[in-house]
Order: C-alpha cells, then sequence, then structure tokens
C-alpha cells in the first residue's frame, strides 16, 4: 500500500473497526455514486474515465509552450489555484532548478500583489493559464482582464492568443465565450467534478505539464490507489481507516485538525488540503475546523500552545519517508556552534528524530493525540494517490455526519454582499 495511517498515538476511546457497518454501507453509496451531492462525484471514476484525447493534447500544448514560459502566470481561485500550487509545489520543490517560475494570481484583490506581479514579468516571456468553471469569479476575471490587456500590448493579439490557455467549462460562461471568440487553446473542466476536487483534471494537469512534471505518473498514482482503496474492509483501506478516526476525533470533542508537514514544499499541500475538507465538511453548523502548520517551524512559533495551551486539537502529521533530496552535516575542526554531535548524520535523519520527538512530546506530554500518514516521497506518483486518499476520505468522514461533501452554499454569502457594495447590477440590495 502506497500510503498508511495510524493511529496508534490518537488517543482513541473507541476502535477503528466497530464503524464497520456503517462503512460498508456508505462506501457503495461512493462507489456506484448514490450519496448526497452525487451529480458532481465524476472525480469517482474519472482515474479510468478521464478524457484521454484532451490528456494527450495537454502534453503536447505543454511541449508547444514550454520554450516561451520563463513565467508561467496561473490565474485562478480555491479550487482553480490551490490544487496545481500544491502538485507544483510539492513535487518541483521551492526553488527548483531551471525550471519555468510559476506565478499565482486571480486568488486576490489585492491591488500591491497585482501591481508588483506585473512590474515582475514585464520583462520576461510569459505563457498564462487562466482557470475558472464559471467564468464568472470576480477576482480572477479582473485579473485576467489586467493579463490580457498587458499580454496583447506585449506580444501583439496574434502572438498572445498562442500564449493564453483557457481552461473552463465545456460550453458555458464567460470565459468560454471569451475564449472561443478569441481563440485560446481551451481545456475542460468537468461538469461532475467540483472545485476542490479538480486538481486531477486539466485544472491542475495544464499547469504542471507545463513546468515540465510527468502527468502521465500522476494518473498513474491516482489510478492505483482508484483500484486499490476500492475497498470497505477497514482493515485494508487507510483512507477509510482515517475517516473513520475524524469521526471518533468529532466524538470526543476536538473541533480543530492540524495538518503537520516536515518539508516546506508541501505547505501549499495543506492549502489544499484546507479547502477539500472544510468546504466539503463545515457545514449545518458541523466539521472539524482544518488547520495546519509546518514543523518545525511552527513549533517555535505555535509548539507552546500545542503543548500546553487549550485542549481543542488533535494533529495529522504527513509523514514523507524519502525527501527528494538529502545532505549531510560535515566535521568542524573548531566546533564553535557545537554541532560537532550531528558530524555524518543527514539532514533527514534529523528532520524524522525532530517528527519523533515532536509527536512523544505533544501526545505522552501534552495529551494531543496525532494521527500519522506516510506517503513514499514528493513525487507525482504519490501526489496522484493522496489526490484520491483524500477525496475518498473526505467523501466517507462527511457522509458519516450527513452532509452533502460536494457542495460550498456559504461561499456565495460573502459574493452577494460584496457585489452590492460594488454595484454590481442585480444585487443593488
Ligand atoms: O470549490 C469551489 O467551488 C471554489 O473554490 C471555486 O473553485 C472557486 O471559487 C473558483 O471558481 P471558478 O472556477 O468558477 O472560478
Amino acid at each position: 500500500m502506497t500510503m498508511k495511517f495510524d493511529a496508534s498515538h490518537g488517543l482513541l476511546k473507541e476502535e477503528i473497526s466497530s464503524y464497520q457497518d456503517k462503512v460498508t454501507e456508505l462506501h457503495k453509496a461512493i462507489r456506484s455514486r448514490t450519496g448526497a451531492g452525487n451529480d458532481f462525484m465524476g472525480w469517482v471514476e474519472w482515474p479510468a474515465s478521464y478524457d484521454k484525447e484532451e490528456f494527450a493534447r495537454i502534453i503536447k500544448t505543454a511541449e508547444r509552450v514550454r520554450d516561451k514560459a520563463e513565467v508561467l502566470i496561473v490565474c485562478g481561485i480555491g479550487g482553480s489555484y490551490l490544487g496545481a500550487r500544491a502538485a507544483i509545489e510539492m513535487i518541483n520543490g521551492l526553488y527548483p532548478e531551471g525550471k519555468t517560475e510559476v506565478i499565482y494570481i486571480g486568488n486576490t484583490f489585492s491591488s500591491t500583489y497585482v501591481s508588483q506581479v506585473m512590474k515582475h514579468v514585464q520583462n520576461k516571456s510569459v505563457v498564462l493559464n487562466v482557470i475558472s468553471k464559471s467564468g464568472t469569479t470576480t477576482e480572477t476575471a479582473l485579473a485576467f482582464r489586467v493579463l490580457r490587456e498587458f499580454m496583447e500590448k506585449k506580444y501583439g493579439k496574434e502572438e498572445a492568443k498562442t500564449r493564453i490557455i483557457a481552461t473552463t467549462d465545456k460550453a458555458r460562461g464567460a470565459l468560454k465565450t471569451l475564449a472561443d471568440q478569441e481563440g485560446y487553446e481551451t481545456f475542460v473542466i468537468p461538469d461532475d467534478i467540483g472545485g476542490r476536487y479538480s486538481v486531477i483534471t486539466p485544472v491542475g494537469l495544464v499547469p504542471m505539464a507545463i513546468v515540465g512534471i510527468d502527468i502521465a505518473k500522476v494518473m498513474e498514482g491516482l489510478h492505483d490507489a482508484y483500484t486499490e482503496l476500492n475497498t470497505a474492509d477497514l482493515n485494508k483501506n487507510p483512507a477509510y481507516q482515517y475517516a473513520v478516526t475524524r469521526r471518533i476525533m468529532q466524538k470526543q470533542g476536538y473541533n480543530v485538525e492540524m495538518f503537520v508537514t516536515y518539508e516546506p514544499q508541501m505547505q501549499m499541500l495543506a492549502e489544499w488540503w484546507k479547502q477539500l475538507l472544510g468546504e466539503s465538511e463545515g457545514k449545518d453548523g458541523k466539521g472539524i475546523l482544518p488547520d495546519s502548520a509546518c514543523f518545525s517551524t511552527d513549533l517555535h512559533s505555535l509548539g507552546q500552545f500545542i503543548q500546553q495551551g487549550k485542549k481543542v486539537l488533535y494533529e495529522t502529521v504527513l509523514e514523507v519517508e524519502k525527501p527528494t533530496e538529502d545532505l549531510h552535516v560535515e566535521a568542524d575542526e573548531a566546533n564553535l556552534d557545537n554541532m560537532n554531535y550531528l558530524t555524518g548524520k543527514s539532514y533527514d535523519w534529523v528532520n524524522k528524530m525532530a517528527e519523533k520527538g515532536t509527536i512523544e512530546a505533544h501526545v505522552e506530554a501534552g495529551n494531543v493525540p496525532n494521527l500519522l500518514i506516510t506517503i513514499p516521497d514528493m513525487k507525482e506518483y504519490s501526489f496522484g494517490y493522496l489526490c484520491y486518499f483524500f477525496f475518498l476520505a473526505t467523501a466517507m468522514t462527511c457522509y458519516m455526519i450527513d452532509i452533502n461533501p460536494f457542495n460550498q452554499p456559504g461561499v456565495e454569502i460573502y459574493k452577494k454582499n460584496m457585489f452590492r457594495l460594488l454595484g454590481k447590477p442585480g444585487y443593488e440590495k
């Protein structure tokens, strides 16, 4: 099994296996797509059913634009942003050598941010991927207006067309209309896959492919998870073990789950995870607040609260078995920093010892439950696998508390108020 789940430090007061009957029933609802929100369950069969011709076109397009892309600008928000960034940072790292620089925009109204991005890319060779299912998301549409003008001014209308790629609905929406009219290459966001489940569609795959990520390997990992995790048996399905454990945590009174990584390049994965769990589960006054931390960095800020503060949270540690790169501590004759006791040790070993010591401290001295999810590495296959793992766990954990995991009605409320304040026609009062 590519991913492992370990609840032995979870301080659980119930047996995971006691939920077997419930899980068996809900597993059927997930795999047969008969549960709540089933019109947004295209992700369930996607590892087998995805459009292979479109997939080949993604690879071709990526090859076509890669040489032109000193910078790739990805314009999108929420489900049309976080997945791509999570994948690219996890797989390529934060400072990958010789790779296309990626800039994310369309995810903020900050004038300072947008202005600085525009200045930063002014003299660089740019390719732009605008991503929006609805085509009407204000943050994205506004940024795209600025970018479109920039691209046309910089390259002229004809060349700009070859550098702009739109990922959107197959038929509807303002972005689709605009892309067709301008002649941009387009990729489809399937009708039955919601934003936070869409990283495995062109939403995530196009930017990944442009920056040189092997998307076939991503799909291989996804497919293997789809096959291996197709079992209701709680002894054999770590995604469901995790889902059940979350249920037990809720019953034990925990309101916050802190997703912990020990790799800075996984911080955006944590952001993606937060949207996936938070937007799926946070309804009807229910749900666990998804939070995240990167250790050991945040042990020097949040560590005190976790250790001795109010007992509101449990931690889920995502452990990476093998780092992408490693280095060893060299001997230093003077040893003024007193670090010689680590001579010959690898940095990753130090990181793992920090993790071990922290789990022990938080669980034993702090009485904070720790769950452990393990992935082999931060490569393409593991990313694909973990997507399906978390999708499945999310569906199961929501169904266990009678929540539809695939809608997000609450997100619209701020938009209505904002539209009224902005004077958008139709939202006057
Ligand atoms: O999960 C969601 O539905 C949201 O995060 C959306 O993905 C986000 O608002 C972007 O929407 P769109 O792709 O329509 O621009």
